[in-house]
């Protein structure tokens, strides 16, 4: 049974749903969500997402995962078409995040007898989490299910499990299934990419996006990542990695498990890494905590988030005290003796050279982050940056704070590598490479939306045309650039082109250090709403608003290709600032 592409005209939200056969006695269930347009932590959506369950038949019948809570009134029914709820044994639980967890309550009300397998954690969070008695067993990596053979296709149907913690949340596990080879991994591995196709028929379509996921949720636990391919690797051959958001991969699979290794094996280079420490399912802290740990990453240092609930006490020990830099959340001040005896293990592995910071986790029982930033010091540690305050439901703004905290705390573990790298490029080369000139520049981009809204700025003078027809540029942007979070595909920024004659109070403001969530723009005059994307500097000479079609990566810099869409000219008689350099190792 195949349905649900909606009608384009209903107002939004458009929700759907598609059940399909993927392999022998397997069916996926895939909720629709067309225009989500963020997800649980900052991270923009362009293509909506899936949520995607599973119905596996041998003798006995399991269902892998559920929904999101907004598709109650469809979903359930839609279950109840292909299998009346009680004859389901098993509710395998890959992990406790609503986005999949959402109905769970709602099965253990049509099936009370109905055995939840997850993780030990996973078990633990569901207790809170669904407020009902339920049956439970966990499992951990090596652990076996057997639902036996289905009567009418002959096929054998037996469950392996992986323990997968971090990807992305402390409780994960993958599942897989000996009979048809497909391996379940729920959010690793997956997309936010809303369509009709099952599969990863076009690749190409999917790539961005597949990309830009992986970097916002799995790049940060790049050696959880690491970890799980090796897991993976000890199975029989895995046929389909079948995900819990966008579509099923199958026909370039050996292509998309290279791309994690290749990038989770980029990521871990190196010794140094920061620990970023959360409580899971503790206020805001994860959410928070990859955006801090996103902008280390965005600096080129490594990052490992730690879950101050779920790590035992040896390997939290180890995690803190090998780590250049330890980020940590308030914790509660009630707390159990579990979460006590883990700050003792945080506190007590704590070195004297250690970069350290903390955030609010913004629980409602937090310990005072004036409390938490001084315990962190205890042993003359240095601050990375100021504690990171929040006194609301955090925003976009306050995730944008944490990402700009993050980058300026990976700086500081990679300053030594800059420097290296900038003193090691040959010198003839360095000054030839010096000749290269380009103009200047001020890029400008500003979004809103549910969040709020969050606005950069950067100076840019690897600047060039780029097409004619549709007329296109590229913009070269660190990849440290705050900048660089609101400048992917399809969103809209300004480029500012700088007048010869009147630039240097513009090149000084926008070449200062801000602090992490300052506003960029105080103190500038801006031409509010002449261009969409971005504010339009008042003493520019000229402006191009712009809509970033393409990104190409490269070592140190994210080339951006973009189509201008409008621009005008203030002073037709003057001329563009020019940015000539004595040496190509730095702007
Ligand atoms: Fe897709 Fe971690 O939920």
């Amino acid at each position: 049974m195949a349905s649900a592409n909606p009608n384009p005209q209903l107002p939004s939200p458009r929700l759907g749903l598609q059940c399909e056969s993927i392999a022998t006695d397997t069916t996926t269930i895939r909720s629709l969500d067309w225009d989500r347009s963020r997800f649980d932590i900052e991270f923009g959506l362009r293509n909506g997402t899936t949520y995607n369950a599973f119905l596996i038949r041998g003798a006995k019948t399991a269902l892998i995962d559920t929904s999101h809570l907004k598709f109650e009134t469809t979903w359930l029914p839609l279950l109840q078409s292909q299998i009346d709820p009680v004859a389901i044994d098993y509710l395998i639980v890959s992990h406790t995040e609503p986005d999949h967890s959402g109905l769970i309550g709602h099965l253990i009300d049509l099936n009370p007898a109905m055995e939840i397998v997850g993780s030990k954690v996973a078990i633990q969070f569901l207790e809170d989490q669904v407020h009902r008695p339920f049956q439970s067993r966990a499992v951990k990596s090596g652990d076996t299910l057997e639902l036996g053979v289905n009567p009418d296709s002959g096929v054998e149907h037996r469950f392996e499990f992986l323990s997968a913690p971090n990807l992305h949340w402390p409780d994960t596990i993958f599942s897989f299934d000996h009979g048809t080879g497909i391996l379940y991994t729920c959010d690793a591995f997956g997309l936010h990419y809303c369509s009709d196709e099952l599969f990863d028929s076009d690749p190409g379509a999917i790539a961005p996006d597949y990309r830009f996921y992986y970097d916002c949720l799995m790049g940060p636990n790049a050696r959880s990542v690491l970890q799980a391919l090796k897991r993976m690797d000890g199975l029989p051959e895995i046929n389909t990695i079948a995900v819990g958001h966008g579509p099923l991969l199958r026909h370039h699979l050996g292509l998309w498990v290279e791309d994690y290794r290749t990038w989770s094996s980029d990521r871990s280079k190196g010794e140094s890494y920061a620990a970023v420490c959360y409580v899971s399912q503790y206020g805001f802290c994860d959410r928070l905590s990859q955006a801090i740990a996103r902008g280390i990453s965005k600096a080129g240092a490594q990052v490992q988030l730690v879950d101050l609930r779920a790590t035992d006490a040896q390997e939290l020990s180890a995690l803190i005290g090998e780590a250049d830099a330890v980020v940590v959340p308030t914790w509660p001040a009630k707390a159990d003796a579990d979460m006590q005896a883990s700050v003792g293990t945080l506190l007590a592995a704590l070195k004297p050279k250690q970069w350290v910071a903390c955030y609010d986790a913004f629980g409602g029982n937090d310990e005072p982050i004036d409390t938490v930033a001084s315990q962190l010091r205890g042993l003359g540690q240095k601050e990375a940056f100021e504690p990171l305050r929040i006194r609301q439901v955090p925003a976009g703004s306050d995730y944008q704070r944490c990402d700009e905290a993050g980058t300026d705390l990976g700086q500081l573990l990679t300053k030594a590598k800059t420097i290296a790298a900038m003193k090691a490029l040959d010198g003839d080369l360095d000054r030839a490479l010096g000749r290269l000139s380009g103009g200047l520049y001020v890029v400008t981009a500003r979004q809103t939306d549910d969040d709020g809204t969050r606005s950069s700025a950067m100076v840019a003078s690897w600047v060039s045309q780029a097409s004619f027809n549709p007329p296109g540029i590229t913009v070269a942007v660190a990849k440290d650039r705050a900048i660089e979070a609101l400048m992917q595909v399809d969103d809209r920024f300004v480029l500012n082109i700088l007048r010869e004659d009147n630039h240097q109070d513009l090149m000084r403001h926008f070449l200062k250090r801000f602090p992490p969530g300052a506003d960029r723009f105080a103190g500038v005059t801006t031409l509010d709403g002449a261009a969409s994307g971005g504010p339009v500097l008042g003493d520019a000479l000229a402006f191009l608003g712009c809509r970033v079609v393409q990104r190409l990566e490269g070592p140190d810099h994210w080339i951006i290709y973009a189509e201008v869409e409008q621009g005008n000219v203030s002073d037709t008689e003057s001329s563009t600032a020019v940015h000539h350099r004595k040496v190509g190792n730095h702007y």
